[in-house]
């Protein structure tokens, strides 16, 4: 077992009546002047927005709305620091999804950095401070509620860049899974395959434990099922609710606590293809998994295979070892496929004429040269290609 230290601050608020329960009292400790930070407008629709004016009626507040998925630099990141800097905000509200508190958190940074905030983002510099953030999650998916990361993209580099800095996590996160009955099919999917190939970035790897492999290998099997009945009865809150802790544990490494790093390598692909054809991530990493999985499939990686395929979707283990992994593949293709993602690069309009580009992109910024599996161009190129 590989050393680990490893410390999450954030306080996790979950369930039914959480925010009319407790948001008043969170907020009272955090200053008078509130930046309230969300997306496109679902919030209006399912009538958050309205609650949370209504419990934050004595607070200063000032917004920031429309913050796209895979969230831009320019304008929100920038916008958002400005409002911080100019009207001394003291906390900030993220009510959404992963897009909208990831925007939050390099606002957070930026606002208390002197300098141009991607400098944050890009690791020219490192964060000394950050405003807190208070989140309520409205899409099971990224795991950004329980994590210090946050994605940013920037439109003219075709950059898209996880920031990770431990100022980043947020101080309290709010679960209500009533909140995620109005999620589309299509995001509920995404959701299922993001939180999914969070998993499988953690499983994938040199070392791990018996311990880790059955907490993740059990995660594997909630969203699976959970997904499922999600998609069947949207309002279902125990299956909304399974979902939704299963996603919050993603990216906050506990599911991993002393294996080795895998580099994340899907993750990796998939940042360069919503850089470029702003995608949906989830969908982008369905499409990618299987393919890299065939990839790497190797004398090295079958065992892993192996005890994935066996463990996770009951394939007989009396059989040669390479029709195991193959089948473990095939069967991970075919659960995206059930829940309806699209799973060709094409089908979400992708052809292949800036695969090169792409794949060069990757190679420079991810330092995939460092995964379990090292990728170099020329494994990109196919990769991406395969997934055509
Ligand atoms: O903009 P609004 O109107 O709010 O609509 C959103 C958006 O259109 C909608 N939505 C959110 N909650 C809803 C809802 N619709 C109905 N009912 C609700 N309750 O869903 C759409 C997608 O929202 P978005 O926030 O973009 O989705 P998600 O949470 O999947 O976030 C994706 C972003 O997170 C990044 C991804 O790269 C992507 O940019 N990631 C962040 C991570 C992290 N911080 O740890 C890790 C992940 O690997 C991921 O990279
Ligand atoms: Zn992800």
């Amino acid at each position: 077992m590989q050393n680990f230290d490893y410390q999450t601050p954030t306080r996790l608020i979950f369930g039914r009546g959480a925010v009319d329960e407790k948001l008043a009292e969170v907020m009272s400790r955090f200053g008078e002047k509130v930046l309230l930070t969300y997306g496109g407008g679902s919030i209006r629709k399912i009538g958050l927005y309205d609650r949370v004016k209504e419990i934050l009626k004595d607070k200063e507040i000032y917004e920031l709305p429309d913050i796209q998925p895979n969230p831009k630099y320019d304008p929100s990141v920038l916008d958002g620091v400005k409002i911080c800097k100019e009207h001394g905000i003291d906390v900030i509200l993220s009510v959404g999804g992963g897009s909208v508190l990831d925007c939050s958190k390099a606002i957070a940074a930026g606002a208390k950095y002197d300098g141009d905030p991607w400098d944050l983002i890009s690791y020219k510099a490192t964060a000394e401070d950050a405003l807190p953030i208070v989140d309520i999650i409205t899409l099971a998916a990224t795991g950004s509620e329980y994590d210090p990361g946050g994605v940013i993209s920037r439109t003219e580099t075709n950059d898209k860049i996880g920031y990770v800095d431990p100022h980043l996590f947020p101080a309290v996160s709010f679960l209500d899974p009533v909140y995620t009955f109005s999620v589309s099919r299509k995001q509920t999917a995404a959701g299922c395959a993001d939180a999914m190939n969070h998993i499988m970035e953690q499983y994938f790897c040199e070392d791990s434990t018996l311990l880790n492999d059955g907490f993740m290998e059990a995660g594997l099997k909630s969203l699976m099922i959970n997904a499922k009945k999600c998609l069947e009865d949207p309002e279902d809150y125990e299956a909304r609710a399974e979902m939704m802790l299963c996603c919050t544990y993603g990216c906050n490494g506990i599911y991993a606590l002393g294996s080795s790093d895998s580099g994340w390598p899907c993750h990796a692909i998939e940042h360069a293809l919503s850089a470029y054809y702003d995608i949906t991530h989830g969908e982008g990493l369905a499409i990618i998994t299987p393919r890299w999985m065939e990839h790497i499939l190797s004398g090295k990686t079958v065992g892993r295979f192996v005890k994935y395929g066996v463990n996770v979707f009951g394939i007989d283990p009396d059989q040669d070892e390479y029709n195991i992994a193959r089948q473990a593949i095939d069967a991970t293709y075919r659960f995206f496929e059930s829940i309806g993602i699209p799973m060709h690069l094409r089908d979400v309009g992708i052809d292949g004429s800036r695969i090169g580009e792409m794949a060069h992109h990757i190679a420079v910024n991810e330092g995939l040269e460092n995964a379990w599996i090292p990728l170099d161009e020329n494994d990109l190129v196919k990769i991406l290609t395969e997934s055509l």
